[in-house]
């Protein structure tokens, strides 16, 4: 059975002290026996969250680091800074890393590979632009993402990775995909992660849908059956992160 996630991606969203009043508020209500519930602060933030949800059972995860393991890179952090600062996931691919940092598939597979080595729980993202979305070739696009990102990984590795699907047209935008829209591309990664690695890893991996969901339209969402939860932006900045972990 796959455990239901509900994961909230908080962008270069709250200072450290936004965050320690965020998350004293918010703590004990977004605990879950149902769900794995994850937050991502941006890496400033992170030991405030750490601290705060050290006796709860909600996992703090980065929104970045590079792959390597030391050395000449400014700006960067690596996976053992992260894991060393109580990091425990990561995300890796989501579209505002690839679009405006121009992350590529080769840095987002080889960022894959060794967050999940380090012991990270990678949240491999995917989604397609509006532009491929009216073209007809969305599932074809995705499951080239999901292929390029997979490389060289084995079954044991790859069933270590939960992955999101958010459109990029439905994020920030309101705009949520339908339910049938998220299902159906959902239930293709699923497909693609089968074709790669058989049915147990496959059935076993958490796919989450991400874009526009919040607490009036995550239940419809997390309903379908290719769909275990959530990762969620703007909606996860507030109070409404409880009602939504709670659906
Ligand atoms: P919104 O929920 O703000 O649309 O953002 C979704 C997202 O990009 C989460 O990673």
């Amino acid at each position: 059975m796959r455990k239901r996630v509900i994961a909230g991606n908080w962008k270069m969203n709250k200072t450290p002290s936004e965050t320690r009043q965020f998350l004293e508020s918010v703590k004990d209500r977004i605990c879950s026996a149902e769900s794995d519930v994850y937050v991502f602060p941006p890496l400033i933030s992170i030991p405030e969250a750490v601290s705060i949800l050290k006796e709860t059972d909600v996992i703090v995860g980065a929104q970045n680091f590079y792959y390597e393991e030391k050395g000449a890179f400014t700006g960067e952090v690596s996976a053992d800074m992260l894991i060393d600062s109580g990091v425990k996931a990561v995300i890796i691919g989501h579209s505002e890393r690839r679009d405006i940092f121009g992350e590529d598939d080769r840095l987002i597979n080889l960022k894959l590979k060794r967050a999940v080595e380090k012991g990270l729980t990678p949240v491999l993202c995917c989604g397609e632009s509006l532009e491929i979305r009216e073209s007809g070739k969305t599932t074809e696009f995705i499951e080239g993402q999901i292929r390029k990102a997979f490389e060289g990984l084995s079954a044991e590795d790859a069933g270590k990775c939960i992955v999101a699907y958010e459109p990029i047209w439905a994020i920030g935008t309101g705009k949520t995909a339908t339910s049938d829209q998220a299902e159906e591309i959902c239930g293709s990664v699923r497909n693609t992660i089968k074709e790669l690695y058989g049915e147990t890893v496959s059935e076993n991996m958490s796919v989450l849908y991400g874009g526009s969901m919040n607490a009036g339209n995550a239940a419809e969402l997390v309903s379908c059956e290719n769909i275990d939860g959530g990762l969620i932006g703007s909606a996860s900045l507030k109070d409404e992160f409880a009602d939504i972990v709670k659906v």
